[in-house]
């Protein structure tokens, strides 16, 4: 049976992962931080060569984006240190890496989606962080598949859809940002993209097209687009009992530590083209989620 094992496995995407992979069949080692720190390289070897998986995925990652500026090298040692870690234990294993990124490696000032050719150009630590871990990456081992995701959302940990609904509760009317663009994503879709990979013909060997990937659901929309489909789906579904009036704000009247990028739309084309695997439709994930 074909072993995967997962890093980051109580996070969003790595509990989705975990369930992606073992409908998939495969044998799946999924670590939490308390059980694997993957910026301890004594661990993610001993991790590695225990397992000898066909595929390392790390899931974890530091993704307090405004704590990260006061918590800079906690964030480096993470989302860049563990990675470089990370690559060198996988490149002498011959272990390919597949490790997730984001939009907010980009600052968001170009007025078309971005793909995987466009400059990055982080506006705070959190996005400088992931940048550093890509670039590691990049420079140590072939055998990588990056994945840019952007506004992840699902039923574990901490994301928009439950602040939202949480807020709700409390609340009759909320103003959410109207001026960001993106497009939510979620961390179904996302595990089930790795997975499309892992599964693909030829994974594993050095001509696999290995390299840096954008993938989002669609379509896009702003914060408020989004906050106003959570509460009529959780109208409809009775998840919340009661109306929300939702009111359109400008990112000026809720100001964030670290300025987040107007636009955070990624273009998909390379994902489609070379692996086959489309954007998701956040919509019907969302109801998922609150079914
Ligand atoms: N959330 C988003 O909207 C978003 C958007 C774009 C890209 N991404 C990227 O998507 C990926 C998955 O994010 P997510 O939303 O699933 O994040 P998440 O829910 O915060 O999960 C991250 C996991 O990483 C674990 N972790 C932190 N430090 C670790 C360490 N040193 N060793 C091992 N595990 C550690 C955390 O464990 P503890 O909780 O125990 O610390 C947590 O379970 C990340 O690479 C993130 O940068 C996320």
């Amino acid at each position: 049976m074909k072993r995967v094992l997962i890093t980051g496995a109580k996070g969003q995407v790595g509990s989705e992962l975990v369930v992606e992979a073992e409908k998939r069949g495969y044998d799946v080692i999924g670590l939490s931080s308390a059980e694997l720190d993957i910026t301890d390289r004594a661990q993610v070897k001993a991790a590695l060569k225990k397992t000898m998986p066909v595929a390392l995925i790390n899931a974890a990652a530091y993704t307090a984006v405004d704590k990260a500026e006061d918590e800079k090298d906690r964030a480096y040692r993470v989302n860049a240190d563990a990675v470089k870690i990370m690559a060198e234990i996988c490149e002498q294993e011959n272990v390919p890496l597949l490790h997730i990124s984001t939009d907010y490696v980009f600052d968001g000032n170009k007025s078309t989606p971005y793909s995987e050719l466009d400059q990055p150009n982080p506006t705070g630590v959190y996005g400088a962080s992931k940048l550093a871990g890509e670039q590691a990456l990049q420079a140590t081992w072939d055998k990588h598949v990056i994945l840019r995701v952007s506004w992840v959302f699902g039923k574990n940990g901490n994301n928009f859809v439950k602040t939202m609904l949480r807020l709700g509760q409390g609340r009759d009317e909320l103003g959410v940002v109207n001026d960001q663009f993106g497009a939510p994503t979620a961390a179904t879709s996302i595990a089930s993209c790795l997975m499309d990979i892992v599964d693909k013909e030829r994974f594993g060997e050095p001509d696999f097209p290995w390299g840096l990937y954008h993938y989002q659901s669609e379509p896009g929309v702003t914060w408020y687009d989004f906050a106003t489909t959570i509460f009529a789906q959780a109208n409809k579904l009775g998840v919340l009992g009661k109306q929300i009036t939702v009111n359109p704000i400008g990112s000026e009247q809720f100001p964030t530590p670290v300025k987040r990028p107007e636009n955070s739309k990624l273009d998909g084309k390379k994902m489609q083209n070379v692996f086959g695997v489309s954007a998701g439709d956040w919509e019907q994930e969302l109801l998922g989620m609150l079914e």
